[in-house]
């Protein structure tokens, strides 16, 4: 068996996939397995047939990566890969099409309308979704081009800033509460971590610069909520046709309620990321965890 970890590509999350699979390939690389790294922003992916790869650890996130070109491409070229399908990972990244899914199946998530271009009526979109929003564009990850608003000058700038990155952009009913993430390993629920930050939300600084974020796992919350929202993550994860490993994000209101927020096939797996916090938790190294991922992979 040899193992090509695909990191960096092309998506604004470069940085990311860098980091998080240069700890996957030592990994593997310590667990004994034959594998090398493959960047597909540096080389072509035919040197992928050449190399004598039979399996492939993808750890590029964001678009051309996480999004089902790169595992339509594999499986074209006859490599078996990690995660989630073609029409798994296709969905997961589009967050809009991700919440019509988790509506038709009652799965709660938070209001939202689309917007196409800076030409919308602002200061209704305001009154429909209650006043406070999050803005994103609809295919990206580490909150890249997010931005909260609360009046029409903030909803402009945040329209534009999101629009830099796509051209559908999510604008969501503001949900003033409590961040949660929910790891999935072999389609099994890890414990529950939540995220705290001083910060107006979990951000990309949040996420991957600020000393200032808390990470609690098990997450403080009860037997039952716990219950309740490992559930919902898991009918949210198969709604939208993901497998294999992922992790879903969500958060509660002050009454309770818990959110959908997203489905991420291919989440990130720095030492420090949710996934491997929530794996050691349930009793599983880094390492463990990887082979664990490796171990699903199928053609
Ligand atoms: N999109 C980032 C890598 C995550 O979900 O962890
Ligand atoms: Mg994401």
């Amino acid at each position: 068996e040899k193992v090509a970890v695909l990191l960096g590509g092309h998506s604004a999350e470069r940085e990311v996939s860098l980091r998080s699979g240069t700890a996957v390939l030592n990994a593997l690389l310590d667990s004994g397995v034959d594998a090398f790294g493959f960047d597909p922003k540096l080389q072509p992916l035919t040197e992928l047939v050449s190399s004598g790869a039979n399996k492939v650890f993808i750890v590029l996130h964001g678009r051309g990566g996480e999004d089902g070109s790169m595992q339509g491409a594999l499986q074209t070229l006859g490599l078996a890969y990690t995660g989630s399908g073609v029409l798994g990972s296709a969905l997961a990244m589009d967050k809009i099409r991700c919440k019509r899914l988790f509506q038709a199946q009652n799965l709660a998530t938070a209001p939202f309308a689309v917007v196409h271009s800076e030409d919308t009526d602002f200061a209704q979109l305001l009154a429909d979704l209650g006043g406070k929003v999050m803005v994103k564009p609809a295919n990206e990850g580490s909150s890249i081009g997010m931005s909260a608003a609360s009046n029409v000058a903030e909803l402009e700038q945040a329209i534009k800033t999101a629009l830099v990155y796509d051209n559908e952009i999510l604008v969501e009913r503001w949900i003033s509460g409590r961040e949660f993430t929910v790891s999935i390993v072999n389609n099994q629920v890890l414990p529950i971590i939540e995220m705290r930050t001083p910060r107006d939300f979990y951000d990309y600084e949040a996420k991957y610069q600020a000393n200032s974020t808390e990470y609690l796992c098990p997450a403080p919350i009860s037997a039952e909520q716990t219950e309740l929202m490992q559930q919902c993550a898991l009918q949210a994860f198969q709604a939208v046709g993901a497998s294999g490993w992922g992790r879903v994000d969500l958060m509660m209101d002050s009454a309770g309620q818990h959110y959908l927020l997203e489905v991420n096939t291919v989440p990130g797996m720095t030492e420090k990321s949710l996934v491997p916090m929530a794996a050691k938790a349930a009793g599983m190294s880094f390492q463990q965890l990887v082979v664990a991922i490796l171990s699903q992979t199928d053609a």
